[in-house]
């Protein structure tokens, strides 16, 4: 059964990630459930997104003396409590109602930012009633290319703190066997995005511009030539190419090509504090919670996107202690053990 997102129960308090997802399995329909949380064709992208994770090791280091830990960075402007930030889901809206909402509201008490994107339910100006989450507007052109600029425009104007394009969407991809229906009941479209569009961007607004979808050097050469500000290594969560690298895998030799010239965010498999400390030893900015915030939602509305965030930065800090790491912006790979 689907319900609106409500208030955290709270039970949640109590729970870890993995414990959040059983009890949203336990609400959501199986349909919903299959949709929002299936990957693409065989699953193995997205399988490989938290086995590569899961195969780096960390080297523990406590007789440092360490008492207070830092978790702040500034990003777009925003100075923002944790590297963990809300990604961009067009299906929220499946959890109920109120949910695009909410989970931008869970962003802002949970002192991070949400990317929203157009592929929701909710306009450019809806998302940002009633909240006071810095927030970045997403694309991925299927609306077309002036429609696109117009809304960026628009997200401007709406105090948005950057603007992006997700260029991943070069084709509709299944989830599992099947290519879903869009967020309107319309069979999905693709769009190949060029670094012309990234360019004409830039020119359209005076923000910061984030390209996301990035899993290779050639990708992150283009669009940082382009004029990119900030890219986010990522393969949708495994929903695009089946028999892809994972994110980390491609994250160094992305780092080392243009992590000088531009903010290197990622995600795709990131479930644990343990997994996003990896990411920034590894020359992340920032890590995107995809699925973990679409649970958080369904199990408790605001209060519960707000609780993976916590638990997430507890998690981080509580491995930074062990591992003598004082500032998440100050952590490299000497920490880690690559199995
Ligand atoms: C149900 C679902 C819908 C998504 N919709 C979008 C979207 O509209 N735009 C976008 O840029 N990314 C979208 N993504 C990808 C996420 O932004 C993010 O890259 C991915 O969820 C990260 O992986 P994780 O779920 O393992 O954390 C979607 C992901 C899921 C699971």
């Amino acid at each position: 059964m689907e319900r609106n997102a409500g208030t955290m129960p709270h039970s949640m308090m109590e729970m870890s990630v993995a414990e959040i997802e059983e009890d949203a399995k336990r609400i959501l329909s199986l349909e919903v459930w299959k949709k929002c949380i299936g990957a693409a064709e065989s699953g193995a992208t997205f399988r490989r997104n938290q086995d590569a994770l899961s195969k780096i090791l960390f080297k523990q280091r406590i007789l440092h003396g360490i008492t207070s830990l830092h978790t702040s960075i500034e990003l777009f402007g925003q100075q923002v409590s944790t590297p963990l930030l809300v990604a961009p889901l067009g299906s929220f809206w499946m959890v109920g109602p109120s949910a695009e909402h909410d989970v931008v509201e869970g962003a802002s008490l949970g002192g991070t930012i949400a990317f929203v994107t157009h592929a929701g339910r909710s306009s450019v100006e809806e998302y940002t009633k009633g909240t006071h989450a810095p927030l970045i507007w997403m694309s991925n052109l299927t609306d077309g290319e002036e429609e696109t600029y117009r809304l960026a425009r628009v997200a401007e104007k709406l105090g948005y703190v950057a603007v992006g394009l997700t260029v991943d969407s070069v084709e509709p991809s299944k989830v599992g066997d099947h290519i879903p229906l869009d967020s309107s009941g319309a069979p999905r479209k693709g769009f190949s995005a060029t670094p012309k569009n990234i360019e004409r961007l830039k020119k359209e607004v005076n923000l910061p511009i984030v390209v996301k979808g990035i899993m290779g050097v050639s990708d992150a050469l283009a669009a940082v030539n382009a004029g990119a500000d900030a890219l986010i290594v990522s393969n949708h969560g495994g929903r695009k190419l089946d028999y892809s690298l994972s994110a980390i895998e491609v994250l160094p030799e992305i780092v080392s090509a243009v992590g000088g010239k531009t903010d290197i965010l990622i995600d795709s498999g990131f479930r644990r504090g343990t997994d996003a400390l990896k990411a920034l030893a590894m020359g992340a900015k920032a890590i995107l919670i995809g699925r973990p915030v679409f649970w958080g939602v369904a199990v408790g509305g605001p209060s519960g996107v707000a609780r993976v965030i916590e638990l997430m930065t507890e998690e981080l800090k509580r491995t930074m202690m062990f591992t003598g790491v004082k500032d998440v912006r100050a952590v490299d790979r000497n920490i880690l053990i690559f199995d």
